[in-house]
């Protein structure tokens, strides 16, 4: 059976109080959960949240990473360093896709430095507005998986179906809709030579306690990846409640 997974991304928000507020919050509800809980807090805040969380079970992840180990790249954190923190990195964001210019091959570079240095990729693959009118979902999810994944296939993976048009709007797929992509996902998985039984695929994009239910019942969605509601730890802590009394 996957473990189901909650993970916050904390994005480009937060001062070093707010940080250090919203983890001891989150430490308060979500510590005693069956639930894999992920915080992704920027990087400056990653050794106080690390702290924070020490003899818990929560765990950590960046929201980014470079591909190569260390040198002259001003402004760029290596998987080693990562990896002195962190369990997790998000890899292939929308957000770094469209505006960093993060290409399918440095998504698979970092996605490839990242498991080699012992890190679990967050992989975020998603179709953005104009794509899906034009019917082009399952083609796009699927070269971008292709794309992102290491070859050989090496460490575990998390998968996290975004649908661009659905993140930070308020409203998010239809949990139906996003079954039959993490579906989908799943066959490449398989295809692509991973363990796809074992590899937890997220729904990210608009993700509050008022929907999540419909998205954590299905039966290829194991939890989720959190923008907005994972900067408040009332609301991420219900998140991390309905996965667990949903898959448990
Ligand atoms: P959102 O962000 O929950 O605010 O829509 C999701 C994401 O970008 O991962």
């Amino acid at each position: 059976m996957r473990r189901p997974l909650v993970a916050g991304n904390w994005k480009m928000n937060t001062s070093y109080a707010e940080a250090q507020a919203l983890a001891q919050g989150i430490r308060e509800r979500a510590s005693a959960s069956p639930v894999e809980v992920v915080l992704c807090p920027p990087f400056v805040w990653l050794d106080l949240v690390r702290r924070i969380l020490a003899d818990t079970d929560i765990a950590l992840g960046a929201q980014d990473v470079f591909w190569e180990d260390h040198g002259p790249y001003t402004g760029e954190v290596s998987p080693a360093q990562v990896r002195e923190l962190c369990k997790y990195v998000i890899v292939g964001h929308s957000e770094r896709r469209t505006l960093f210019n993060d290409t399918y091959e440095a998504v698979r570079k970092k996605c490839s430095a990242a498991s080699a240095a012992g890190l679990v990729p967050i992989l975020a693959v998603g179709e953005d507005a104009a794509e899906r009118e034009s019917g082009r979902t399952e083609e796009v999810v699927c070269a971008e998986l292709a794309a992102a994944l290491p070859e050989p296939p090496s460490g575990p993976i998390v998968v996290a179906y975004e649908p661009i048009w659905a993140i930070g709007r308020g409203y998010p797929a239809d949990p139906e809709e996003a079954q039959r992509i993490a579906r989908l996902i799943r066959s490449q998985l398989a295809q692509l030579g991973c363990d796809d039984e074992n590899t937890p695929i997220l729904y990210g994009g608009s993700v509050s306690a008022a929907t999540f239910e419909g998205f954590v019942s299905q039966p290829d969605i194991d939890g989720a990846l959190v923008g907005s509601a994972s900067l408040d730890a009332e609301q991420f802590a219900l998140l991390v409640e309905i996965a667990s009394r949903t898959q448990f």
